[in-house]
């Protein structure tokens, strides 16, 4: 049976919670704006996000050999892991090579994919330049750069891959979906 004591503890503690909920849980502290930007990586197929530096195929190579070869073989052949080059005009035939080269539709995918999530125990530990620098690579190995062409924020959404208007919309009703 309640007291009037009792009552009036009750809906103290209910004020109290009611309050402490519209506050949120307290749980855990703001994140700074520095932690927001270190997750907020997204690059956008026409480059929107990419970072300053730059990257050379040469300077890729070395990396490469470092911190890539021993999944991905030499020259992005494959074994034991993703094959990254060739498979060229493969893809219509009845053994279609799925790598960068012959099927993602943005080199911009590319520098956001390695950055994230490349080298595999070790995601997101190269610095910008080195990212260019493989991405170069890379995209040299494909036949779709120069030996001589640097990447940057202004000329990697400017390549274009040679399977990039081979996809189709799943709802071209809606092209921004
Ligand atoms: C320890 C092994 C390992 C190392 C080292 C490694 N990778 Fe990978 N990589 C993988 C695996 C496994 C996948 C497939 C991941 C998946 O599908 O989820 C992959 C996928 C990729 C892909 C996507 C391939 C595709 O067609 O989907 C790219 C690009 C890539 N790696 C680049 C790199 C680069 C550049 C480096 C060096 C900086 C690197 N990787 C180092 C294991 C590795």
């Amino acid at each position: 049976m309640f007291t009037r004591k009792s009552l009036w503890l009750c809906s103290l503690f209910s004020a109290a919670f009611v309050s402490a909920a519209q506050e949120g849980p307290g749980l855990g502290v703001q994140a700074t704006p520095a932690q927001i930007a270190a997750w907020d990586i997204s690059i956008a197929p026409d480059g929107e996000g990419l970072p300053a530096g730059s990257g050379t195929v040469v300077d890729g190579e070395v990396l490469y050999l470092a911190q890539c070869v021993a999944c991905h073989g030499f020259e992005g052949s494959g074994n034991p892991n993703n094959q990254l080059v060739g498979g060229h005009g493969s893809l219509s035939g009845p053994r279609p090579v799925k790598t960068v080269g012959s099927y993602w539709p943005y080199a911009t995918t590319v520098f956001d994919y390695t950055r994230r999530a490349m080298p595999y125990a070790y995601s997101n530990s190269l610095t910008d330049d080195q990212v260019y620098s493989v991405t170069a690579y890379l995209l040299f190995l494909n036949g779709i750069i120069d030996k001589e062409d640097v990447m940057d924020a202004n000329t990697l959404p400017q390549v274009e891959m040679p399977n990039r208007d081979n996809f189709v919309l799943a709802y071209p009703e809606n092209p921004d979906w």
